[in-house]
Order: structure tokens, then C-alpha cells, then sequence
């Protein structure tokens, strides 16, 4: 789910996903923003590196210092086990760093949805249970895989399903355990692992945030990355020195897959890759159920709107907003969570919450408002954007005390007129004052405008729908043409919600006034009002726009 904030306007989502759709991506104030929808175009460039990019040794040992144990290891694979199906319980559970957990209380059933990764986990599954059957063929078994995806979309909870499906046993670390100061602390921890896997085969070795461990190897220049460097160049070696038979599978899970080194992920080590992204209908449908068991609500909540209102979420959102909910209720002595109480539970965790309302003038408070139905009169209007959902006031947001939700979009691929449409209606915020109050204008339209800026550069120069199809970046020459084509688009973009906006003043003003007393404008009643008093604007406007703005 989206918004678009009074003061600080921005059109952003709440899930931290859209920042990991493109794996060269990173900017860390996107964390937040993260859904789907236009926002992963918008704030997801795909340009910017900032690891290096130099091309890295496919050859783990070749830096790293002598180490007869590694050497030892590689060449001669123990036999480590008797091939048994079954969880073995004959090695130690426990080394000095690490504790093996024989069954795995999860299993696939508490995974909402998801239904075609587990598909795919499925034959891992089988490797683990029947990992004799595998040996008698000349097939590559593969050593592991890596789950990545955005935060909280259930990958550790699907490491401790596979090793539950599976009956293994089930090591869970974390990669910032191979973290020390001291040199060799992160190799011999990594041998160790692996070392007590081998002596419980099967088992699982499950490295939560494996980017901490598996990062790209530091090039030349630097050394600070020397120990990392070793450290992963022993996994890289621990991954070659187990045989794929003997019933160690590696799990790895990150954010940020787009970090780790080549070498851990070609062929031959692990080699599988799944993608764990934002959870569709189906899957929140699935993901809700599992969590609404156990939580009894007031027969107001209906579950159809609760799926629709969580698009955007993920599994631990979707988790948390259910949790919460009940705990608010339970606060007041209800025995039952209602509707209200997710829709409070839903603002939090859009926009934050204080435990007190600022205090705003009558005078801006206005402005707020104004400003709020100027973003939601273009988002009816718009053809191409996605829907808007409602207009909230809310003066416990730290930062937004006005913001317009919009749907979330499942696809992140879009059209010129959605874009341009999404331009407008982050300058109408502004464009409404400006029509209300002339110059007297506020400072809530800040991040609209670094959004919309940010929005045309991108139209232009990278999605190119400029007069040229492509930008040669590094090119001194087209800097000023590039900036006269971000500026006469946005001043195109502001024409036209200018344009439409003029005609609906009475509209913006019963709308403002609605939200001074509601606080809440639901788009069905903003809609409900266009047909009952303005649908007479509505087709001149289009007329008018379909005639004379060429943009659309
Ligand atoms: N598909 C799902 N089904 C049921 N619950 C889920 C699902 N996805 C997430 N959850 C809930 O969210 C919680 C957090 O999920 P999990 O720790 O697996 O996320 P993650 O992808 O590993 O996140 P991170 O990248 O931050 O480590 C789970 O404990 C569970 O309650
Ligand atoms: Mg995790």
C-alpha cells in the first residue's frame, strides 16, 4: 500500500520490498519504501553500484594464507557418515559455537502460500530424505540454495519448514557469527560448522543474512576486508570439500543477494537461487489465515478486505498488524479485535505513530486538508494510476499528518500515462494550495516535489520517454538538454493538474471540509459526491483534456 503525505509528501510504500526487486540496487533511505507498484520504479534506478564491480577470483584458495586442516579437508573427504535416510542422532549436538536442533518444529503447512517455492523445495526435500538414492546416479546434487528476498517474507521461516519437511537436522546460524576481530576466528568457525553438520548428516546448515558472510571479496586495494575475505574463502572451500551425497545442504538466506561473491553462488556450489518476493492475493490470503487462528475478532472484520488492504505487506507485516490489533483490543478489556482497530493498527504501521496529536493552527490544518484533496481529486481523475483508497487526517503521524493511500500494485512495470499521471498528482498537493491560498503556500509539499523530480529525471533519462531514446550518461553535452526536458515535463505535468483542479474547487473545498470533520474520506464517498453534484465537470474536463493536453 502507498501514500502520499500532507507534510511530507511522499509517495511511498511501506514494505521495504521494492528496494530488493532489483538486485544492483541500493539506497538505504528506501528501506521504508519498499513495496511494489510505481515505487519500484520510481525509487529503484538499478544503476547504482556501489560494491565493487571488478571481476573476482573464481579460485578461493589463492589469497588466502596456508591451511594444511582446509588443504586436508579438500582433498580428502572423510567418509562421514553412513549413507542412513532419517535423522541420524549419533554425533554431538553441540560445539563450542554452534547447536544442532534435531526436529525442526515447522514444517510447509505453517508457510502460507508461496505454493510454488515450496514446489520447488520439494525436491530438496527429497535430496536430504533420500540422499542414498541420489549417489547411485551421475547427477550433480546441488549443495545448497539461497532464499532472497525482501524483509520478513517468511525465508527463515521456510529454512526451518525444509528442515522440518525434511526430518533433518537443522543447524541455524547467522552470518555475522563469523564476524571477529581476531584473525582465523571466522575460518575455524566456518570449519567447525560444517564439521559438526557432517557428524549429523543429514542435516541442514541454515546461514541467516549470508550477505554478512558471503560478501563480494574486497579487491586489491583494500585490506579491510582481508579477514571477511578468508573467512569466506573457507566456506567457499568447506562447500567444495563435501561430497553432495553425504546429506549436508546449505540454506542461505539474505536481502541482498546481489552482494554475495560469484564464487559462492556459480554452479557446483550453490547453485540454486530462489526468489521469496512480496506475497500475492493468494498468498496473504493464506498467510492471513494462519494467522487470524487463535485470534478471535468482532464479525466486523471482513476477511476479503483485510486481504485487499494488506496488499504490500509482508508475511511478518501481515503477522503484526493481526497481532496488534488484538493486543489493542485486549488493552481496553475487548475480548475481540473489530475493524477499527485494524484500521488504527493499519495507520501506524503506514505512517508511525505519537502518542500525542501535534498541535496545528486552524490556518494549517487547513492547508493540510486543501493540500490532501488536491492529491486525491487528480487520483480520481487519473485514467492510468492505480486507485486511490482513502484520504486520512492524522495528527498522531509523526511526520504525515495528511496522506492519501493509494492500492497496491502487484506488476512494476508501467506506462508512460501512468507515470505522467503519478506526476501530477504529486504536484497537485501543491497546486491545490496555490488555488486556495495563492502565495501563501506550506512546506508539505517538499518530498512531492524531490519525488517528482526524481520521477521525471527517470522518465527521460533512463526509461526513455524524452525526445531522445537514450541519454549518453556520462555526457556533458545533454546535461542541459536533459534539464530542459525534466522541466518542461513537470511544467507539463503541473498544466494539467492545474487545469483540472480549477474546475473542481467546490469539490476540493467540500472534500477538505468532510476531512476537517471526519478525518477519513474513503474513495467510494469522494466518488459517490463526483457523481451526485460534479459529474457534469467530470466530462468537460475529460473533454477538454482530451482535446487540448496532448500528454496523455
Ligand atoms: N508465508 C508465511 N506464512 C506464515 N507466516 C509468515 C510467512 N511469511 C512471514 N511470516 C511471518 O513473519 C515472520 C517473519 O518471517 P521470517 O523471519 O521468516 O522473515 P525473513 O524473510 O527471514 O525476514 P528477514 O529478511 O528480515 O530475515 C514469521 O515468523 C511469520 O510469523
Ligand atoms: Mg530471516
Amino acid at each position: 500500500m502507498r501514500r502520499l503525505n500532507g507534510k511530507n509528501d511522499t509517495f511511498s510504500n511501506t514494505g521495504i520490498e521494492d528496494l530488493y526487486q532489483k538486485p544492483t540496487h541500493r539506497s538505504s533511505n528506501q528501506t521504508q519504501a519498499r513495496i511494489n507498484g510505481l515505487q519500484i520504479i520510481i525509487s529503484a534506478p538499478g544503476y547504482e553500484c556501489e560494491e565493487d564491480d571488478e571481476p573476482h577470483d573464481e579460485h578461493p584458495d589463492e589469497n588466502q594464507p596456508f591451511d594444511l586442516s582446509s588443504l586436508f579437508q579438500q582433498q580428502m573427504p572423510k567418509p562421514y557418515a553412513k549413507q542412513s535416510t532419517g535423522t541420524n542422532n549419533k554425533g554431538p549436538k553441540k560445539s563450542e559455537n554452534f547447536e544442532v536442533v534435531m526436529k525442526s518444529p515447522v514444517s510447509f503447512k505453517d508457510v502460507g502460500g508461496y505454493t510454488n517455492v515450496k514446489k520447488e523445495l520439494e525436491q530438496c526435500v527429497d535430496i536430504l530424505k533420500n540422499h542414498t538414492k541420489y549417489a547411485k546416479y551421475n547427477v550433480r546434487i546441488p549443495k545448497g540454495l539461497i532464499l532472497e528476498g525482501p524483509p520478513g517474507t517468511g525465508k527463515t521461516l521456510l529454512a526451518k519448514a525444509l528442515a522440518g519437511e525434511a526430518n533433518t537436522a537443522f543447524i541455524s546460524v547467522s552470518g555475522s557469527q563469523f564476524q571477529e576481530m581476531y584473525v582465523g576466528v571466522g575460518s575455524a568457525r566456518v570449519r567447525e560448522l560444517f564439521e559438526l553438520a557432517k557428524k549429523n548428516v543429514p542435516c541442514i546448515i541454515f546461514i541467516d543474512e549470508i550477505d554478512a558472510l558471503g560478501r563480494k571479496r574486497s579487491s586489491e586495494k583494500e585490506s579491510s576486508g582481508a579477514e571477511r575475505d578468508n573467512t569466506l574463502n573457507e566456506l567457499l572451500v568447506s562447500l567444495d570439500g563435501f561430497k553432495n551425497t553425504t546429506g549436508v545442504f546449505l540454506v542461505g538466506a539474505t536481502n541482498r543477494a546481489d552482494l554475495l561473491d560469484p564464487a559462492l553462488l556459480r554452479p557446483g556450489r550453490v547453485d540454486k537461487r530462489v526468489y521469496i518476493g512480496m506475497p500475492d492475493e493468494p498468498t496473504r490470503r493464506e498467510i492471513l489465515k494462519i494467522h487470524s487462528k487463535g485470534k478471535p475478532n468482532d464479525g466486523s472484520v471482513a476477511f476479503d478486505d483485510l486481504v485487499e488492504m494488506t496488499a504490500g505487506f509482508s508475511g511478518a507485516q501481515m503477522e503484526n498488524l493481526l497481532n496488534e490489533a488484538l493486543l489493542f483490543a485486549l488493552r481496553e478489556n475487548r475480548e475481540a479485535y473489530s475493524q477499527k482497530d485494524i484500521e488504527l493498527i493499519m495507520n501506524r504501521i503506514l505512517v508511525g505513530w505519537q502518542p500525542m496529536e501535534h498541535k496545528f493552527s486552524d490556518a494549517i490544518i487547513d492547508h493540510i486538508v486543501i493540500h490532501e484533496m488536491g492529491h486525491a481529486v487528480l487520483a480520481c481523475v487519473a485514467k492510468h494510476h492505480t486507485k486511490m483508497r482513502k484520504v486520512v487526517i492524522n495528527l498522531n503521524a509523526p511526520t504525515s499528518p495528511g496522506y492519501t493511500v493509494f492500492e497496491a500494485k502487484e506488476e512494476n512495470i508501467h506506462t508512460r500515462e501512468s507515470l505522467f499521471e503519478h506526476l501530477i498528482i504529486l504536484l497537485g498537493g501543491r497546486i491545490a494550495e496555490e488555488i486556495f491560498y495563492g502565495e501563501s503556500v506550506s512546506t508539505g509539499a517538499l518530498n512531492d516535489f524531490e519525488e517528482a523530480h526524481k520521477l521525471a529525471e527517470k522518465m527521460i533519462v533512463y526509461y526513455g520517454m524524452g525526445s531522445n531514446l537514450i541519454y549518453p550518461s556520462k555526457s556533458e553535452k545533454y546535461k542541459e538538454k536533459i534539464d530542459n526536458e525534466i522541466n518542461d515535463l513537470l511544467l507539463s505535468a503541473h498544466a494539467y493538474a492545474e487545469f483540472i483542479l480549477d474546475h473542481f474547487r467546490e469539490l476540493i473545498r467540500e472534500g477538505a471540509d468532510i476531512l476537517v470533520r471526519d478525518r477519513i474520506l474513503l474513495v467510494d464517498d469522494l466518488n459517490e459526491l463526483i457523481t451526485r453534484k460534479y459529474s457534469d465537470v467530470l466530462k468537460t474536463v475529460n473533454y477538454e483534456l482530451a482535446n487540448n493536453f496532448a500528454d496523455i
